[in-house]
């Protein structure tokens, strides 16, 4: 997850009165000594190499400022504090992994407890907890576990370097040990153990939870993944094939943000927007939008600089972009989206005429161990040399989920149709890998894995479609009465999946007037199940969910 620059979800109302609202509900249960417990945790915890760091009675209402550091401050992730909706007792831990690594972890335990148990996990490169998940899931009533590798840095990879452990606890055993630390600080802090098991989390935190699934099957039992970040040394690879493709912002070949904003979106715009039948700034399946620049090529020489035509090396560039990409034979990875252009992850990191910094530090820090490395001269013999180091399998592609399967486990993700940083073609792909690997029909993947393509939503969250599904706080600034709607909300959903059997046929996503709860509804749209496209009847309201449907595809 990377930041946006939206207002700080500042007021996180009443989810109290929720965590015992219509849906999905677990009675909760009480703790007598909740209060005195959370006092004395420490002394009565006995978990190899953890340390309590503090245990402390969070109220409902307390503005709790987090100290962390502060280049892992994130308006909508990790925001610098929060008002805290329910009450918890907060315990933070510290967990040694080996010799020279370990994890900060604080486990949030809410007086209302569900019973369940949940698991957030990190955005890109991985060194924060991200307090808004974990505000969200004790608020919804679970107890629930954010985890960071140590060593300082925020998003930073330099922790990497040289160190194979760090390395190691942010591929995947920073998360396991947490979920294990975290289920034991549960246990003994109410006296059972949890019922049911969940993860959530988006980009690098979905590659995390389908480690989970591939490898510890036994972690939990619903995982909600959203634009999970496998394939990871291929999406690693064309952030720094995109820079080959722009250069620098002095290169001829350079489109610059105001070029894309102004001549090239809103040409792609007048192209696709209406592929679906609906001009509502919604391209509702990218996969339908063959975008050809040609058109906008300057008749005389212009500078590309201008507002109303670009050059033909310009033209070139967004072909490319627009383009799969391939090292010889070799699909490396899905085209840019089209669509997704101009959002902002697109237009600060990717096209921004310098390497993506998630990519700049894989290469300097893990590839090749050298903070001096030039990323701007990686070309394919180095792109392979990563997919091919792929360390502790980061690529995270195993096709054999048959444990989690075999376990009844509930695997639940969803990838927004305008991402500009993870292509949503890789959710398609890795869904066709399990099934391809375990030689399973759609109705038998249906069973235990489902993939909803969500139309309008960027990377994770924000979008000019109804993005909002529920995905964590940052999904709605203030809950109305039916956000535990698992129609609504895809954790919910995934709840109640796991624990009724009730599987998802479609989420309703939800577009609030300037993204602002209490303006009211711009729409409501159901997403649809992979494979099947999400198709307007031609004659209703299109801002209603009754005027679309979800049909099957013929051409995947
Ligand atoms: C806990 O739930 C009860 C009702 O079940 C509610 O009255 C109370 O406000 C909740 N408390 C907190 C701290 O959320
Ligand atoms: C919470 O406290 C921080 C700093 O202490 C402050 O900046 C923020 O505005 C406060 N939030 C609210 C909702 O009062
Ligand atoms: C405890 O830490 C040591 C190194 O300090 C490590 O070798 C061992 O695996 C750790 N044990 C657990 C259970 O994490
Ligand atoms: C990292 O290891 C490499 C050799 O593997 C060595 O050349 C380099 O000096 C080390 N860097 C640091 C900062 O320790
Ligand atoms: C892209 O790669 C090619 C071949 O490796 C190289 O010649 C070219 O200079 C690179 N472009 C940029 C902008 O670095
Ligand atoms: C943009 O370029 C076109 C083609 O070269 C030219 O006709 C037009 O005058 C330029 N517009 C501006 C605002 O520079
Ligand atoms: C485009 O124009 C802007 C100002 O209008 C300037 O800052 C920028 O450097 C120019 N870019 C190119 C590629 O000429
Ligand atoms: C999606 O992935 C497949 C490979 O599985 C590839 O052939 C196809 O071109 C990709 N689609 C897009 C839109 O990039
Ligand atoms: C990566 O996965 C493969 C196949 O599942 C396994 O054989 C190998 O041991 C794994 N490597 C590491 C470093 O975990
Ligand atoms: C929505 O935001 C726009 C731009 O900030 C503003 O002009 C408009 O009045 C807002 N709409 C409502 C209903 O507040």
């Amino acid at each position: 997850m990377f930041s946006q620059p939206v207002a700080l979800v500042a007021a996180i109302l009443s989810f109290s009165s929720l965590v015992a609202g219509r849906h999905t509900t677990a009675p909760v249960k009480f703790h007598r000594n909740f209060d005195s417990t959370c006092s004395s945790i420490a002394s009565k915890l006995s978990i190899p190499n953890a340390t309590v760091l503090l245990s402390e009675l969070v109220s409902k209402g307390t503005n709790l400022t987090f100290s962390q550091d502060p280049l892992c401050v994130n308006p909508q992730l990790s925001p610098p504090s929060l008002v805290i909706p329910a009450d918890v007792c907060r315990i933070v831990l510290t967990v040694q992994t080996s010799d020279r690594s370990g994890i900060n972890m604080e486990t949030w335990l809410p007086r209302n407890w569900t019973g369940r148990f949940m698991s957030t996990g990190n955005g890109g490169n991985g060194g924060c907890i991200q307090y808004a998940d974990v505000t969200y899931g004790s608020a919804l009533g679970f107890a629930t576990v954010g985890t960071k590798y140590s060593g300082q840095g925020g998003m930073s990879g330099e922790r990497f370097l040289n160190n194979s452990d760090v390395l190691k606890d942010f591929v995947f055993r920073g998360i396991h040990t947490g979920v294990v630390v975290g289920k034991d600080v549960t246990k003994t802090f109410y006296g059972s153990a949890h019922t049911k098991s969940y993860y959530i989390g988006c980009s690098t935190d979905g590659r995390q939870g389908l480690k989970s699934v591939q490898d510890f099957p036994e972690d939990f039992d619903g995982v909600m993944v959203g634009a999970a970040m496998n394939q990871w040394g291929n999406l690693i690879d064309s952030y720094s094939h995109i820079y080959n493709i722009t250069g620098s912002p002095d290169a001829a070949t350079f489109v610059p943000a105001e070029v894309w904003q102004n001549v090239i979106s809103p040409d792609i715009m007048k192209k696709c927007d209406t592929i679906d039948k609906v001009k509502d700034g919604v391209i509702e399946d990218p996969n339908l939008c063959n975008y050809d620049p040609s058109g906008l090529i300057c008749s005389s020489s212009g500078s590309g600089n201008n507002s109303s035509c670009i050059t033909a090396e310009q033209a070139e560039t967004v072909k490319r972009i627009f383009s799969p990409f391939f090292i010889g034979n070799k699909f490396i990875q899905s085209r840019f989206t089209p669509g997704a252009e101009s959002t902002l992850p697109a237009l600060s990191f990717l096209l921004a005429g310098d390497v993506f910094g998630l990519s700049a530090d894989w290469f300097k820090y893990i590839v090749y161990s050298d903070p001096n490395l030039d990323v701007k001269t990686l070309g394919p013999a180095d792109w392979l040399k990563n997919i091919e180091l792929d360390p502790f399998n980061i690529s995270t592609f195993s096709g054999d989920i048959s444990a989690f399967r075999n376990r009844g486990g509930k695997l639940l993700a969803y990838h927004g149709q305008g991402d500009a940083i993870i292509s949503p073609n890789n959710s398609v792909i890795y869904y066709n890998h399990v099934s391809d690997t375990l030689g399973l029909s759609r109705s038998q993947m249906d069973g235990f894995y489902r993939v909803f393509r969500v139309g309008g939503l960027n990377h994770c969250s924000q979008g000019p479609g109804a993005w909002n599904v529920g995905q964590g706080l940052f999904g709605d600034t203030t809950p109305g009465s039916d956000y535990l709607d698992p129609e609504k909300n895809i954790l919910m959903a995934t709840v109640r999946w796991v624990e009724e059997g009730t599987a998802p046929d479609t989420i309703l996503g939800t577009k609030f007037i300037n993204d602002t709860n209490s303006l009211g509804v711009k729409l409501s749209r159901r997403h649809c199940m992979y494979p099947f496209r999400n198709t307007y009847d031609g004659v209703g309201d299109s801002t209603k969910p009754e005027s679309w449907s979800c049909q099957p595809v013929s051409d995947w």
